[in-house]
Parts: C-alpha cells; structure tokens; sequence
C-alpha cells in the first residue's frame, strides 16, 4: 500500500452525503480518511467502496472485540472491502486478535493493516483500576496490550501519541502507533485531553496522526488539512501511492494491502 507516515483524516459524519460534501472542499487532494461506528453503522459497505472508488486509502475503525470465530468471519466480510486498514480491541485477547489477522488475510496472502485498540483514551486510570478491575497504571497495560498485539501478529496500535516513543520501544520502530488526540497550537482541545500538535506528535514517533475535527470543522479545509501535513509530514501533501515512480510509498510492516496489493514493507 502506502507511506509509511500519513495525516489520517478522522470523517465523522452522520451521512455519506456529508462525507463527500467535506470531501469536495478537498480538491486534487487524495487523504487517507477514517470511517467510524457512526458512518458505517448508518450507511453500511456501500460508503467505504464509494471513498475506495475515489481512490481514497480508508481506514475502517470499528474495533471488533468478539469470540476469536466471531472476529475470523467478521474480519472475512470486511476483507472484500478493500480498506487498506482496519482494528480490534486489544482487550479481546492474542488469540482474537490472531483470529482477526486470519480472517482478513486473502487467499494470495494480501491483506490490509491491523492494528488494535490497547485502552481507550476516554478511560481514566480510576476507571481502569476500579471498573475494569485492571490494577496498575494505563501505561502499562497499554505496553503490555501492544505487546500482545504485536505477538499476535498486528501491524501496531491506536494509541496517544505520548505513548508512542514506548511503545516504540516496546515493540520496536516499525510497530504502527495511530494516534488520534492532535490538535493545532493554541486551538480548542474539545472533549479531548491529552493533545499534542502534528510536529510534536510526529517528534513523539507517531507514524500515522488522526486528526478529525481541527480540519473537518475548518472554515479551510484544504488549508487545515495542508498545514497539518506540512507540520507532520513536512510536506504539503503526502506521497502518491498510485504514483510508481513515488520512492516513500512503503508502511513498514509485515502486512500487505489487499486494496492495491502492492507489499507493505
Ligand atoms: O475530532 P478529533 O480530532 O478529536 O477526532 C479524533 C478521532 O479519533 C475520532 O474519530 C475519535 O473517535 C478517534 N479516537 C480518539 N481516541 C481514541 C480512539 C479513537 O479520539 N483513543
């Protein structure tokens, strides 16, 4: 597939028509955009092969946390969509998590990434330790759940991007950190808390940033969105994947995508 970094635009939108109504505010831009619960939930497959149809790299974030079967067959439906990454809970366990690989897997050994939920960044560390009855603190448990993750075979995880350099350390360089939480300096945080800006992030050792509403809430998009690849990628625009002769197309992990089937490497 693709760049090994990239600026993930976070599309969180009730309707289809919203999503390529804010698309066309993007013009001669192909991002890498991400597809929710919300979105997928209320449109179905039908909006993910439409933004695949525009050529548009999609990442389906809907965190499957199953019985490993379960998670196999779900991960098989999602295959035929040719999204070029997609995630589950770590919590579910290395061997769901091995069973989501399998199941995403084609039979030419293509696949899209897969990277998993280690604990969410609504989840505080009394909630942790008092609901979810997990002693210790976040950071740990998020080690360990990346950890897992990479046993089982994932290409990385979502994550803080402050969590990322341990992460890194922890499963080594080319294990993915995603990670939402980015805001422009001096910008409104909204309901997020634990933010950092695109440079800082990509300093941190982020290989991908999801970036929602400091872009999709705009009054430029196409300004935001180009800003927050410079600061990121220190580029404008990130690398063509469709363009051959574009020498930073590689993701840097064991996977390979099923959408162009070109290796990740
Ligand atoms: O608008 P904003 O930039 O806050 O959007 C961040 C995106 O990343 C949202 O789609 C949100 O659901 C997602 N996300 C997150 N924190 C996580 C996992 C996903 O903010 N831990």
């Amino acid at each position: 597939m693709r760049r090994k970094h990239d600026v993930i635009i976070a599309c969180d939108f009730p309707s289809g028509q919203d999503v390529f109504r804010f698309l066309d505010r993007l013009p001669g831009e192909k991002p890498f955009v991400k597809i929710g619960m919300e979105l997928y939930y209320a449109e179905g497959p039908a909006v993910v092969r439409a933004l695949k149809d525009r050529g548009l790299p999609v990442f389906l974030d809907l965190k499957l946390h199953d019985i490993p079967n379960t998670v196999r067959r779900a991960m098989a439906s999602l295959r035929d969509l040719g999204v070029d990454m997609t995630n589950v809970h770590a919590a579910g366990g290395r061997k769901m998590m091995a069973a989501g690989l399998e199941g995403l897997t084609g039979p030419d050994g293509t696949r899209p990434l897969l990277i998993a939920v280690t604990q969410l960044t609504s989840t505080s560390q009394e909630t942790m330790n008092e609901e979810l009855r997990i002693p210790g603190l976040v950071q740990d448990t998020v080690t360990a759940y990346a950890e897992n993750a990479k046993a089982a075979g994932l290409d990385g995880v979502v994550s803080s991007p402050l969590e990322a350099g341990m992460i890194h350390a922890a499963c080594g360089e080319g294990f993915l950190t995603v990670t939402p939480g980015v805001r422009f300096a001096g910008s409104a945080q909204d309901d997020q808390t634990r933010v950092t800006t695109p440079a800082k992030a990509r300093a941190l050792g982020s290989d991908f940033i999801v970036v929602g509403r400091p872009i999709t809430q705009a009054d430029d998009p196409l300004a935001a969105y180009r800003r927050c690849c410079r600061d990121f990628l220190g580029t404008e625009r990130p690398s063509d994947p469709s363009d051959p002769s574009d020498a930073s197309g590689s993701a840097g992990s064991s996977g390979s995508s099923g959408a162009s089937g070109s290796a990740v490497e």
